[in-house]
């Protein structure tokens, strides 16, 4: 598939300022060339615009509220644009709370087109959280349950259907740091959860053999990528880092393996944030592990 990078440059769902400039970061990096290099049409559609961060304390439970709706709907809509051209959008972050725009668009397109969906949430964060179970306000943290109906109606309609998706069919892997409340709500819908401690008990390859489990050629799977995912050692730059993260060589692997699927069709790259990162290291590793996930490999590979 062709593929379209959408920018979206905000912090507005975030507890630190600065993921608003992780859309250059990944330019800088060198997104597009390495894409050109595995032969992808690649078109960088810029950035989309919204209203500044104004940096307020949460009302009612919720950290700048209108602002996360005005930003997710125009993600929304680009994202929507870009699958109903046959395109394959990459959005690049941006805080986590743009899943909803992405994922809602995602999802309203397979409903239009018949397709099974399946989203890999790969996060340090199980993002399910509630105004009411939140021990910050801060929206990045709420993506997950907004889009399983969990959340004010301006966030869960987006995509013109409420709920956008159903647990089942997520996938996080590599978990870490759960709230209380929010432990208790993931384990009551029953979202399936690779967490850090099964990956380390039983691997990588398991663990991406389980998520990956029950796909076929009718499905669109959809890889929300938080940068935050990968060990704080190899990836400082991001706003809430929690050791004890998958290593890079478990990162590449889940990447291989998810390019050896070939169902790749939509992808987010979330959290990114350079103000915190070092010499643009984490925007690089970023991008060395997309280039997995588009389906590099070492040798030629067996089909
Ligand atoms: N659970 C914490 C909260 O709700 C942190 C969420 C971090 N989320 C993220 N997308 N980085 O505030
Ligand atoms: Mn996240
Ligand atoms: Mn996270
Ligand atoms: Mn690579």
């Amino acid at each position: 598939l062709p593929v379209s990078l959408i920018g979206v440059p905000t912090d507005i769902g975030a507890g630190a300022r600065g993921a608003s400039m992780g859309p250059e970061a990944l330019r800088v990096a060198g997104l597009q060339a390495v894409l050109e290099s595995h032969g992808l049409q690649v078109i960088d559609r810029g950035n989309l615009g919204g209203p500044s961060n104004p940096w307020q304390p949460p009302v009612d439970g919720y950290r700048h509220l209108p602002e996360v709706v005005a930003w997710n709907t125009a993600l929304h809509d680009a994202v929507h644009t870009e699958l109903a051209r046959g395109r394959l959008p990459i959005v690049l972050g941006g805080d986590h709370c743009l899943g909803m725009g992405s994922i809602s668009a995602v999802a309203r397109h397979c409903r239009e087109t018949g397709k099974q969906l399946r989203v890999l949430w790969l996060d340090a964060h199980a993002d399910f959280n509630t105004a009411e179970l939140t021990p910050s306000g801060n929206i990045h943290g709420m993506p997950v349950a907004c889009l399983c109906g969990h959340g004010p109606a301006e966030l869960t309609g987006i995509g013109g259907h409420t709920p956008a998706i159903t647990p089942d069919v997520v996938r996080q892997i590599g978990i870490r740091s759960v709230d209380p409340g929010e432990k208790r709500f993931v384990h009551e819908v029953g979202l399936e959860v690779f967490d850090m401690r099964y990956i380390d008990e039983m691997g990588m390859r398991h663990t991406m053999e389980q998520a990956l489990m029950g796909m076929d050629e009718n499905t669109h799977l959809h890889v929300s990528f938080d940068v935050d995912f990968l060990d704080p050692e190899i990836a400082p730059g991001v706003g809430t880092t929690v050791p004890g993260g998958p290593t890079y060589r478990e990162a590449q692997l889940c990447m291989e393996m998810i390019a050896d699927t070939g169902r790749l069709a939509s992808l987010d790259v979330m959290e990114l944030n350079p103000a915190l990162d070092v010499r643009n290291r984490t925007a690089e590793l970023a991008v060395d592990l997309i280039e997995s996930l588009f389906g590099k490999s070492t040798l030629m590979r067996k089909k």
